[in-house]
C-alpha cells in the first residue's frame, strides 16, 4: 500500500495575505482521512498556528518547505518566494502562470529545472470544467459592499481585513434614503451571487444581468444605474459594457463601478474606461470628472479582506479533493495534465539542453 500523502501548508510570502487554503477544522478531517499534515508557522495567517497544532498537525518554521521530503505536496495560495530557484515539489496553489502572465515563463522554468509540478487550483475542475474550489462568493460580497459604502461616503481607507459581522454592521448602519439603483453583471456566478447578497444586506435592490441580458447589450439601461458591480468571467471577446464615449452621455447616472472581474491586463477587459487595479490604501480611483463623477473600485484580492470567512468556504470545497491526493483521482490528473500543457515549452527546452 502506498504511503499516506504528505501535505505541507506553507506560510504566504505576501504580508497582506491572511487567508489559508485549509482551516484547522478541515486539517483535522484530513488527518482523520490518513494524510500527514505539516503547517508552517505564519505571523499573518488569520488562524493561529496553535489551532493547527491542537488538531494534530506538525508545525514547521515559516518558509521551511524547501527542506520537505521530495514527495510532499506543498499547499499555498499565492506566489512562491524567489528562492530556491529550482522547484522540486508538487505545489498546489494559484500560480497565475498558464496564460503567459507576467513572470510565468520564469516560474515554469524553475519547475522544469527542479522537476516539480504545479497543481494549479484555478484548473482543479470536474469533468465538465467547473471549478471545484474558488473564492468568488466572498470577492463579490466584499466588492459590492465597498461600492455601497463608497457611494454613501462611508469608506475609510486604508482597508483592513475584518469579519463579515463588522462589514454587515457597516452596511446596515450607513444606509440613508433613497437607496442607489444597482446593477450586477455576471449575477448568476459565484462573485455575482455574493454581490447580490451584500446588496440585499445593505438594503439595495439589484437588477441582475447574466449572459442572456448582455447578448444584445442595452447600454442606456446599464448607464441608468448608479452603481455597477461587474462580476463576469469572460473567456472570449464581448462588446465592452462601458466605453470611454459613454462617460459623456447626458443620460449617464452611473457613478460607482466595483469591478470584481479586474481584467485590466486582458484583451477582453469589459470596462476599458480604466486600466489599473486599485489598492487597499487607495481603493477608489476617479475615472471621469464629467457629471456625475465616476469612480472605480478594482481590487484583485477582495476575499483577503474577509480572510476567515473566505478561507472557511474555500477550505470546505478543497478538503474532499485533498483527501483524494495520491489516489490517481481524475480531478488531480486533469490538473497535472494542464500543467504539462502549459509547461511544454520549458520542459522541451530542458530536454534539448
Ligand atoms: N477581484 C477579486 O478578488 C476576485 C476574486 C475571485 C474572482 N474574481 C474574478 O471574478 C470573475 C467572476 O468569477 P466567478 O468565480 O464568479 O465566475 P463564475 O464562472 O462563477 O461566474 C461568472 C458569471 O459571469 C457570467 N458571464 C460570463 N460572460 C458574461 C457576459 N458577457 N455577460 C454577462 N454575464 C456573463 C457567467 O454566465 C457566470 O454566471 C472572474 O473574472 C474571476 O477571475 C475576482
Amino acid at each position: 500500500m502506498p504511503d499516506a500523502p504528505q501535505l505541507w501548508m506553507r506560510h504566504e510570502t505576501r504580508d497582506s495575505e491572511h487567508r489559508a487554503p485549509i482551516v484547522p477544522a478541515d486539517a483535522a478531517r484530513l488527518l482523520a482521512a490518513g494524510l500527514t499534515i505539516t503547517v508552517e508557522d505564519s505571523p499573518q495567517r488569520a488562524f493561529p498556528t496553535a489551532d493547527y497544532a491542537a488538531v494534530g498537525c506538525r508545525i514547521a518554521p515559516a518558509g521551511s518547505w524547501p527542506e520537505a521530503p521530495a514527495d510532499t505536496y506543498i499547499l499555498g495560495l499565492k506566489e512562491l518566494p524567489g528562492q530556491p530557484w529550482a522547484l522540486r515539489h508538487r505545489h498546489i496553489f494559484f500560480s497565475h502562470s498558464f496564460q503567459h502572465q507576467h513572470g510565468s515563463r520564469e516560474l515554469l522554468r524553475r519547475f522544469a529545472d527542479g522537476g516539480g509540478a504545479i497543481l494549479d487550483l484555478e484548473y482543479l475542475t470536474d469533468a465538465e470544467g467547473r471549478r471545484l474550489a474558488a473564492f468568488g462568493y466572498w470577492a463579490g460580497y466584499v466588492g459590492a459592499a465597498l461600492a455601497v459604502l463608497h457611494r454613501r461616503g462611508a469608506l475609510r481607507p486604508p482597508l483592513r481585513p475584518g469579519s463579515r459581522a463588522e462589514l454587515d454592521r457597516l452596511l446596515a448602519g450607513t444606509g440613508g434614503s433613497p437607496a442607489p439603483t444597482a446593477l450586477v453583471i455576471g449575477a448568476l456566478g459565484r462573485c455575482g451571487t455574493g454581490a447580490r447578497e451584500a446588496l440585499t444586506t445593505a438594503g439595495v435592490r439589484s437588477t441582475d444581468w447574466d449572459l442572456p441580458q448582455t447578448r444584445h447589450l442595452d447600454r442606456a439601461a446599464l448607464l441608468d444605474h448608479e452603481l455597477l458591480v461587474n462580476a463576469v468571467l469572460v473567456r472570449e471577446p464581448v462588446p465592452p459594457f462601458v466605453r470611454v464615449e459613454d462617460l459623456a452621455s447626458p443620460h449617464r447616472r452611473l457613478s460607482v463601478i466595483a469591478d470584481v472581474t479586474c481584467d485590466v491586463a486582458s484583451p477582453h477587459h469589459t470596462l476599458p474606461v480604466y486600466r489599473h487595479t486599485t489598492t487597499w490604501h487607495e481603493p477608489v480611483a476617479a475615472v471621469s470628472g464629467a457629471e456625475p463623477p465616476l469612480d472605480v473600485i478594482a481590487l484583485d484580492n477582495l476575499p483577503s479582506l474577509l480572510p476567515r470567512e473566505s478561507s472557511a468556504a474555500f477550505s470546505a470545497d478543497l478538503m474532499p479533493h485533498l483527501a483524494e491526493l495520491g489516489r490517481s483521482a481524475a480531478q488531480w490528473d486533469r490538473c497535472l495534465r494542464r500543467y504539462h500543457e502549459a509547461a511544454m515549452p520549458s520542459e522541451s527546452k530542458e530536454r534539448h539542453e
